[in-house]
C-alpha cells in the first residue's frame, strides 16, 4: 500500500523511531523499508515543519512510498482488547493480571461493569488459559484470600501452577497464592544451605517451602493455620517427591511453636500484615546466628526495624539486606528484610 513515509539515514532509525511510536504517529501495522543508507518509516499522517524540525529532519524527508502490511501478534492485553472494547475505557484496565495454573485472575474498574464478561473472555483468548476470574476485592482474613468473581471460561478454581521446576495445587478461592512473589522465593532459595532447619511459619500451599526442598538437604517445619492451604500443602509434598523433608503443620504458628521447641536455623515469616505479632516466638525458636526472612506492609524501613530490635532485645542483630519487594498501594510497600539474630 502507498503511503506517507519518513526517509530517515539509518543510523538515526532507531532515535527518530522511538519518538514517532511515543508520540503515536508511526504507522505499526507496516513494515519499515530499508534503503541503502536509508530506512523509510510508514507514518499514520504527515509531519508538520515543526516537528520535522524538531527530529533535525526537513519537508524533503517525507515521501510516497509502497510499505509491506505485516501481521501483528498482540503483545498486551490492552493491545488485544484495542478493537473490542471503547478505546476511551482501555486505560481503566490494568495491563497486568496474574496467572495461576489455568486460571487468570484480572482486575476490573468498577466502571468497566458493563464490559466485564467481553473483558473476560477476551482475557481467556489471549492467554490460552481455561478460565478467568475477576479479583472481587482486597485479600483479607487470617487465611489471606479474597472473593473471586468468574468472568469466562471453565468455571474450576483447583489447578496446577509451575515455578522454577516446582509444581504447586491449589484452588486459588481457598488459599492464598501470588505468582508475584517467584523472585523473591528464588532469592530466599539461593541463601539456603544444605543442613539447615527451617521454619517456614506461614507456609500456604508451600511454595518455598516446597521449592527449598527440592535442591536442599534440610528439615522444614511449613505451618499454617487454613485447613485447605494444609491439605494442598501436604499434596504438593506429594507431587514434589519432597515428603522427607518437610513436616506440615495445621494450625497457629505461635502455639504449635511454643510447644515444639524448635531452634531453627533460618525462619520464613511472610504474613506482611500481622508478622511483626510472631516476631518473639521467632526470636525464640532461633539459632543464635540464625536469619529471620521478615515481611512487612509499610512505607519505610524504620517500624519494621524497630519491631525487630524490641523483639531480638537483649540478643543484638545484624540486618543481611532490606529491600522493596513489590508497590502495595501508592507510599506502601510490600518490605522485605533479611536478618540475623546474633
Ligand atoms: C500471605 S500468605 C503466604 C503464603 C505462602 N507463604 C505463599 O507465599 O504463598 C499467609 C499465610 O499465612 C496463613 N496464616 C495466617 N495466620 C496464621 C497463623 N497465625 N499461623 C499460621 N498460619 C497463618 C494464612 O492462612 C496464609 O496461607
Amino acid at each position: 500500500m502507498i503511503m506517507i513515509g519518513l526517509k530517515v539515514p539509518k543510523n538515526r532509525a532507531n532515535d527518530v523511531r522511538k519518538v514517532l511510536l511515543k508520540k503515536s504517529i508511526m504507522e505499526i501495522d507496516y513494515k519499515i523499508k530499508q534503503e541503502d543508507n536509508f530506512v523509510i518509516i510508514p507514518l499514520k499522517n504527515n509531519l508538520n515543519n515543526d516537528q520535522l524540525e524538531s527530529l533535525d529532519l526537513s519537508l524533503e524527508n517525507l515521501v510516497d512510498c509502497e510499505f509491506e502490511y505485516q501481521k501483528r501478534e498482540p503483545k498486551s492485553l490492552k493491545d488485544y482488547l484495542k478493537k473490542k472494547i471503547d478505546p476511551q475505557n482501555l486505560d481503566e484496565i490494568k495491563g497486568s493480571f496474574d496467572i495461576i495454573g489455568d486460571v487468570v485472575i484480572l482486575e476490573i474498574p468498577e466502571d468497566l461493569e458493563s464490559d466485564k464478561f467481553k473483558i473476560g473472555k477476551a482475557a481467556l483468548d489471549f492467554t490460552k488459559r481455561k478460565t478467568v476470574f475477576r479479583k472481587g476485592g482486597k485479600v483479607k482474613g487470617i487465611k489471606r484470600i479474597r472473593e473471586l468473581e468468574h468472568l469466562a471460561g471453565s468455571e474450576i478454581s483447583e489447578t496446577l501452577h509451575r515455578e522454577y521446576g516446582a509444581r504447586f495445587l491449589m484452588d486459588v478461592k481457598k488459599v492464598y497464592f501470588s505468582p508475584r512473589l517467584a523472585t523473591e522465593r528464588h532469592r530466599i532459595l539461593g541463601m539456603v544451605k544444605d543442613g539447615e532447619t527451617i521454619i517456614d511459619m506461614f507456609a500456604g500451599v508451600g511454595p518455598l517451602s516446597i521449592l527449598i526442598a527440592l535442591s536442599k538437604d534440610v528439615k522444614i517445619y511449613s505451618i499454617d493455620i487454613n485447613p485447605d492451604a494444609y491439605n494442598y500443602l501436604k499434596k504438593n509434598m506429594v507431587i514434589n517427591k519432597v515428603e522427607d523433608k518437610i513436616i506440615p503443620v495445621l494450625g497457629d504458628a505461635s502455639d504449635y511453636l511454643k510447644l515444639a521447641n524448635i531452634l531453627a536455623d533460618r525462619i520464613i515469616m511472610n504474613l506482611p500484615g500481622l508478622a511483626y505479632k510472631y516476631l518473639d516466638i521467632a526470636v525464640d525458636s532461633l539459632k543464635e546466628g540464625g536469619i529471620i526472612h521478615y515481611y512487612e506492609f509499610s512505607s519505610d524501613f524504620d517500624v519494621a526495624l524497630d519491631r525487630i530490635k524490641k523483639a531480638a532485645h537483649p540478643r543484638k542483630f545484624k540486618v543481611i539486606n532490606k529491600r522493596k519487594v513489590r508497590s502495595k498501594s501508592p507510599g506502601k510497600w510490600h518490605l522485605g528484610l533479611d536478618v540475623k539474630i546474633l
